[in-house]
Parts: C-alpha cells; structure tokens; sequence
C-alpha cells in the first residue's frame, strides 16, 4: 500500500506552521467554513504533483505573514520510505529534494499519485463541452504518450490550416496551399478520435460500477463520444467522410477563417438512466456521475500501476444522502488507496457503522485542534 505517513506544513495558505500524521487509510478532516480544511487537501496535493488544484499562480499559496512555504511529507509504500520536500519563496523557483536530493518537480510527479475531487468538479457535467474535451485530453495524455504526441500534432496542423484560411484571399491558390493540411487534420484527426473512442469505453466500464454502487444499482450511468466526423468502424470510411464533409464545410470555413470540422469540436455525453446529466440531473447525481469519473482514473491508474492512488474528496458529503455517503465509503474500502475527505460536520454515525480503522482530524483558524483515531471493533 502507498500512503502519506505525516506531514509538516510552514507558511502555507492559512498554515503557519503544524505536524499532522495520518492514518494509512481514511482521513477525516473537520472543521467549519473557512477554517482549513481545503488548505490542507491542496498542501497534499501539491507535495505530490507540485502544483494546486485551486490556482495556477505559486505565490497565492504563501501564507499572508510569510515569505515562503514549505511542506515537508513521508510516503511510505512497499518499497520505499520517502521523504519530500517542496518550498517556495516568492519570485523563486519550486524547490523539491527526495530524501535530500534535489529533483525536478516534474520528474517526481508520476511517483506519487493522488486524485482529488471538489465541487468545483462538477463543472465537468454542467458546462459546456470543452471542459469536456480538456478531460478526455488529460486523461488520454496521462495514459497514453502517442495521444499526447498527437495531441500536439493535430493542434498544430489546426493552427496553421486557420491561418490559411484566414489568410489566403486567392480561391485557387488556398484549395492549392490548403490540401496537405487537409490531409493532416484527417489522419491526425481520426487517430485521435478513435484513442478517444477507446479510452472513453474504458473509463465507462470503471465509472459505471462505481455509480451503480453508489446508487445501489438503482440508476445507471453511460458515456458516449459525440462526434461531428461521421464515425465508422472502418477506417477508411472514417477518413472518407472526414473528407467529404470537411470540402463541403469549405465557403463556411474561409468566411469564418476556421476550421469547422475536427476532434476539437467534439463532445462526451454522459447519460443518467438514458436522459443527458447536463440538462435533466438534480444536484447529487450530478456530483455522483462527476465522481464517477473521477473514481474511473483511480481504477486505470491501478490497473497501469498497480498502484492505488491518494484521494483527496474536498466536500463531497454535501449533497448526498446517507445510503449514497455509505455505499461511497464502502466503495473507497475496497477500491481506493489512502483516503482524506473534509467535511463540515460530523461524519460519526456512519462512520461508526463503516467498521473500518479510520482517523478524526479537527480544524480551527488554520490549525490542528484534536485527533481521534477509532480503530475497528
Ligand atoms: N495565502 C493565504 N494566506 C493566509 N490565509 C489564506 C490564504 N489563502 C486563503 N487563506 C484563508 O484560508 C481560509 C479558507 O480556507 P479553506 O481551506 O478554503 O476553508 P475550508 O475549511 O472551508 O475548506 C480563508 O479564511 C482564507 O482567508
Ligand atoms: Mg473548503
């Protein structure tokens, strides 16, 4: 198992300076509004991937009497017993040292895996489609490198066929310049759209056991790739109509100077018990099904590395009733790595019934306050 043993927190968000050891597999972290809590799920996050969830920009994360943070943390797993620093002083760069010896903080990343979820992930559902394809991107570059390869590729060829088309006045001349960045765009295009296809199946087989675990098999989930290329199970036709339509979409493109057809104006459907989530969903099975994709890249993760990632759930009990929050809690037993979930109020109750080893961590102003750990009866 891989887990964070403990952790050591300076200058840090709203942390000055604490020392918290963790349990190896649940967390609980409570506090009310504004106290914490989330502080400190990004500090985890950041000591294992260098980077929060909540902002781009390192000097936000400096405590507001601080020059500089510092988080300093011990993963342990079968193998190893890691010691990782990460600092940050203003206008500095990131310094990140393994057991003293200083690495490239991207170097590191992959070695210590964790997956975190807030509300903020919802918009996964309720936007539109290109948070979608950022997903789908993410997630395919992280499992694949030839994706990420041609990902760049095909964002490319897009870039240069726009400008054609923007700037080419001559209708003879751009059908001449145009043609090889045609084909570009089609076989790029339709490589990409078929890994998606592929990936998109393995994330519903993962997303749809989770959902009907949560649900206790009362609803369903499904996933499908919405494309405006006429997909085909045969290649060929695929880049044929690609082609078909993309000559027909000409006028249209030099008037708009873009280009109209392509994977990059693709969407994911997510469908709960056959209706579109984005339109008829309440609240909770929308955060169930954004959750479901989240517990999806745990499960590929593990299947590729054998290795179950850390979860960070950041408010995820908010809106779920008491059999969804069990059949969650049950289902991170069984397929989930070392879990922290905040919560504003008490958890007791059902964690009582869990019968699983868990620790309480209470959070005031910043600071630790208590610790319980309540051991399996
Ligand atoms: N760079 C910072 N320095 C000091 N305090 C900060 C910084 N950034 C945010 N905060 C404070 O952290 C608190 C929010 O903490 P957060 O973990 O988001 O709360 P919650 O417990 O509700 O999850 C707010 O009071 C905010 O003012
Ligand atoms: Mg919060």
């Amino acid at each position: 198992m891989f887990y964070l043993e403990g952790l050591q927190i300076k200058g840090f968000r709203n942390y000055q300076s604490e020392e918290i050891k963790f349990n190896p597999y649940l967390n609980i972290l409570i506090g009310e509004n504004a106290q914490g809590k989330t502080n400190l799920l990004e500090s985890i996050f950041y000591l294992s991937v260098t980077r929060s969830f909540r902002t781009a920009r390192d000097q936000e994360l400096i405590g507001w009497n601080s020059n500089y943070f510092l988080l300093k943390g011990i993963f342990i797993s079968e193998e190893f017993k890691n010691i990782v620093k990460v600092g940050y002083q203003k206008q500095g760069p990131v310094k990140t040292t393994i057991n003293d010896n200083p690495v490239n903080r991207y170097e590191h990343m992959q070695q210590y895996p964790v997956i975190s979820f807030s509300p903020d992930d919802l918009q996964i559902i309720k936007e539109g489609p290109s948070i979608r394809r950022r997903f789908i991107n993410l997630e395919a570059s992280r499992l694949s490198y030839s994706y990420l390869q041609n990902l760049k590729n095909y964002q490319r060829v897009l870039l240069q066929r726009n400008k054609i088309l923007k700037d080419t006045f001559n209708r003879v001349q751009l059908d001449h310049i145009i043609e090889p960045w045609d084909r570009s765009l089609i076989e790029i295009g339709t490589d990409l759209i078929i890994e998606r296809l592929k990936i998109i199946e393995n994330l519903e087989k993962e997303a749809c056991y989770f959902f009907e675990k949560m649900t206790s098999s009362r609803e369903s989930l499904s996933l499908t790739y919405s494309s405006n290329v006429g997909i085909d199970e045969e290649i060929n036709i695929m880049k044929e109509n690609f082609y078909r339509d993309l000559l027909a979409k000409r006028e249209q493109e030099i008037k708009r100077g873009s280009t109209l057809l392509g994977p990059h104006l693709d969407d994911i459907k997510i469908w709960i018990n056959g209706y579109d989530s984005r339109r008829y969903s309440s609240q909770g099975q929308k955060r169930t099904a954004a959750l479901a994709l989240k517990m999806a890249e745990v499960s590929l993760f593990y299947e590729r590395n054998n290795v179950l990632p850390i979860i960070l759930l950041d408010d995820v009990f908010s809106e779920f009733d008491d059999e969804r929050k069990m059949n969650l809690l049950e289902f991170l037993r069984y397929n989930g790595g070392q879990c922290f979930i905040t919560s504003a109020v008490s958890q007791e109750n059902l964690l009582q019934k869990l019968n699983r080893e868990y620790k309480t961590i209470f959070i005031a102003r910043g600071s630790i306050v208590d610790e319980t750990i309540r051991p399996a009866y």
